[in-house]
């Protein structure tokens, strides 16, 4: 009897949680991932915290490591277009790391320590090209891993409106990450407004950086890249 109930018991909790089986995952999530031409990849090679300062890779893209103690890094360069002049293409590199949860439910959560930045630079006339501070959580409603025959495996996050980021392909088992603990001076934020009303935040060390030709104009960026 009391075996029984607690088999029951067991079931029940077993039906709130995700079903990381082979079914859900043919592999663990622990590892290097990237999409695409797998040319961004977290790790020593993208980012140098300490300068603040990125190596930028060969193609657009972006790539997760999760190790099997919890810490994520993540690597990420795309081109967006202005929403209010579609002709305007900026460009965003990005890096962070932290510790990520995998909840029972079957989401996940990226949570920065606080020292990611990113780098905007726009070639629209003004010529903008600034760095900031990246402390953004990052949520995913769900995973999967499936295993590709030509490329192994293939790690699928949807983001919270279950919309689907790019396939990520394995690159390693192994984490690729720099070392897990805080690797950047973050220092105050100088905030700007500028006469067309946006709010501009810099991180310290760019400011510094580039003071010396630095126009109003060149800042007008943020408000629209804060997420
Ligand atoms: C699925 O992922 C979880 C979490 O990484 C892991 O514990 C589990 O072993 C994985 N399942 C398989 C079949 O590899
Ligand atoms: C899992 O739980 C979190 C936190 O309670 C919630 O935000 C998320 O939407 C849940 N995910 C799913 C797939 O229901
Ligand atoms: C970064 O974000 C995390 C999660 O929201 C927060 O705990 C931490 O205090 C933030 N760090 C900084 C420097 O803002
Ligand atoms: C779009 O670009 C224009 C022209 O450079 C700029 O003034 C404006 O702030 C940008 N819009 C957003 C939402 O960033």
């Amino acid at each position: 009897m009391l075996s029984s109930l607690l088999v029951l018991a067991l079931a029940g909790s077993a039906l709130a949680q995700a079903d990381y089986t082979a079914d859900h995952n043919t592999t663990a999530i622990t590892g290097t991932w990237s999409s695409g031409s797998q040319q961004v990849v977290p790790g020593v090679g993208f980012a140098i915290p300490a300068q603040e300062a990125f190596n930028y890779p060969k193609t657009t893209g972006v790539g997760y490591s999760f190790s099997d103690d919890g810490w994520y890094e993540i690597a990420r360069f795309r081109y967006v277009a202005n929403a209010s002049h579609p002709e305007c293409i900026v460009s965003t590199v990005i890096w962070a790391h932290g510790n990520y949860d995998l909840l029972d439910n079957g989401s996940i959560i990226l949570t920065p320590i606080g020292d990611g930045y990113q780098q905007v630079q726009s070639q629209c006339g003004d010529d903008s090209n600034f760095m900031q501070d990246y402390n953004v959580t990052e949520f995913y409603l769900d995973w999967r891993i499936y295993t590709d025959v030509t490329f192994g495996p293939k790690l699928h996050l949807f983001q919270f409106d279950g919309s689907p980021v790019a396939p990520l392909f394995q690159l390693s088992p192994q984490p690729n990450m720099l070392p897990k603990q805080k690797l950047r001076n973050t220092g105050a934020q100088v905030v700007t407004s500028t006469s067309a009303g946006l709010v501009t935040t810099e991180t310290l060390a760019a400011r510094k950086a580039k003071r010396a030709h630095e126009t109003p104009a060149r800042r007008g960026w943020s408000s629209f890249w804060l997420w």
